[in-house]
């Protein structure tokens, strides 16, 4: 028996390009978003060039342009000496993102006369999100608060985090955010052994935010009520640089996340609700997204079958969780009134994406 569910949003993944496609481009990557169940993709802007000015931002919004199979907004990045230039390119971007701690790409905010900077020049009703963790999200908090501005908290992984934004929505203040699935499934019981945690020892399982103690895990399942959003952080790189002496942070996730999802349904940890509404209605509310007429996902519910890299549409070609068992299958997604997807083939054509920017 399929059920419906509407398209899904990821309001968070790296589709490289420009500048590192041989990992990922629009098309591979929106096409793991269809096999997914995700109809919109909103894509970060640590690419190469990172997307801090009008030039390297046109050359992201061509390529998805051609290439996007579904739909999909863009981010700007913010960074030191970028904040009168970016407000012009705003209404055409999914929204700001801050780089407030560590990462991969050259994009960080470490200065806090910047952020008030941008949070002075961004318009108001354009999305900032963040990544700031534990000390950095207690700042960010702050000013954000100083400004009466709303800004959304991207993959949220401890314990102390997901209780210091609990506290400032009960204070009143303008704040949401995102859990990735790979910090509610995996944590630092799936490091390799020994612990190379920090040594650099983490090797495929290299991840920003790194993954978290069971404690913390659990502490994002005990606040789900706060979790407004799900959002992959889908941050493909090849199973060589992965394997590398330095391997660069990041998991694939746009093929994962309903499967694993559905999967906690199934052992009645979340709701199929739970889903939709992370998934659909708070991306939508919280970036301001345009409806997709006639646009719907089918799944099974109780297929069962193991995850496998070899079946996913994504370049990078390998999965955190190879071999793990689910339960729930995409059968089919309709994109605006086109079958995009169907029984494991993708349909749309490079291109049939729309920026929702210009819808
Ligand atoms: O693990 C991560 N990888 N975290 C990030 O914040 C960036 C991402 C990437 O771009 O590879
Ligand atoms: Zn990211």
């Amino acid at each position: 028996m399929a059920i419906k569910l509407p398209g899904l949003i990821d309001v968070h993944v790296h589709l490289r390009e420009p500048g590192a496609t041989h990992k990922e481009d629009f098309s591979s990557g929106t096409a793991a978003a269809l096999a997914g169940g995700v109809t919109t993709v909103l894509a970060m802007p640590n690419t190469q060039p990172p997307l801090v000015d009008a030039a390297a931002f046109q050359m992201a919004l061509d390529a998805a342009e051609q290439k996007a199979r579904c739909d999909y907004g863009i981010f700007l990045g913010a960074n030191l000496n970028n904040a009168a230039e970016l407000p012009a390119l705003a209404t055409q971007s999914a929204g700001l993102k801050f780089y407030l701690d560590a990462t991969f790409g050259p994009l960080l905010l470490d200065d806090i006369g910047a952020w008030r900077e941008h949070f002075e020049h961004w318009p108001r009703h354009m999305p900032i999100v963040a990544h700031a963790e534990m000390q950095t999200l207690a700042a960010l908090l702050f000013v954000a608060g100083l400004y009466e501005r709303p800004v959304h908290i991207a993959h949220v992984s401890r314990k102390e985090e997901i209780r210091l934004i609990r506290t400032a929505k009960e204070k009143g203040q303008l704040v949401t955010c995102e859990v990735a699935p790979h910090h509610l499934f995996l944590s630092t019981d799936d490091l390799p052994a020994p612990n190379g945690r920090g040594a650099g020892g983490e090797g495929r399982m290299s991840v920003r935010p790194r993954l978290a103690t069971p404690t913390d895990q659990q502490a994002l399942w005990d606040n789900l009520d706060v979790i407004d959003c799900f959002a992959t952080d889908h941050a493909p790189h090849t199973l060589e640089e992965k394997d590398s002496e330095t391997p660069p942070p990041g998991f694939p996730g746009l093929e994962t996340a309903l499967p694993l999802l559905l999967t906690a349904v199934h052992a009645g940890r979340l709701t199929l609700d739970d889903i939709v509404a992370r998934m659909h209605i708070n991306p939508r509310r919280i970036f301001n997204l345009p409806e997709q007429p006639e646009t719907w996902v089918e799944i099974d519910p109780a297929a069962e079958y193991e995850i496998r890299a070899a079946n996913h549409f994504t370049r990078c070609a390998w999965t955190p969780y190879e071999g793990w068992p689910v339960r729930g299958r995409v059968r089919r997604v309709v994109l605006r009134g086109q079958e995009v997807f169907k029984d494991g083939k993708i349909l749309a054509k490079p291109g049939y994406g729309i920026n929702v920017r210009m819808a």
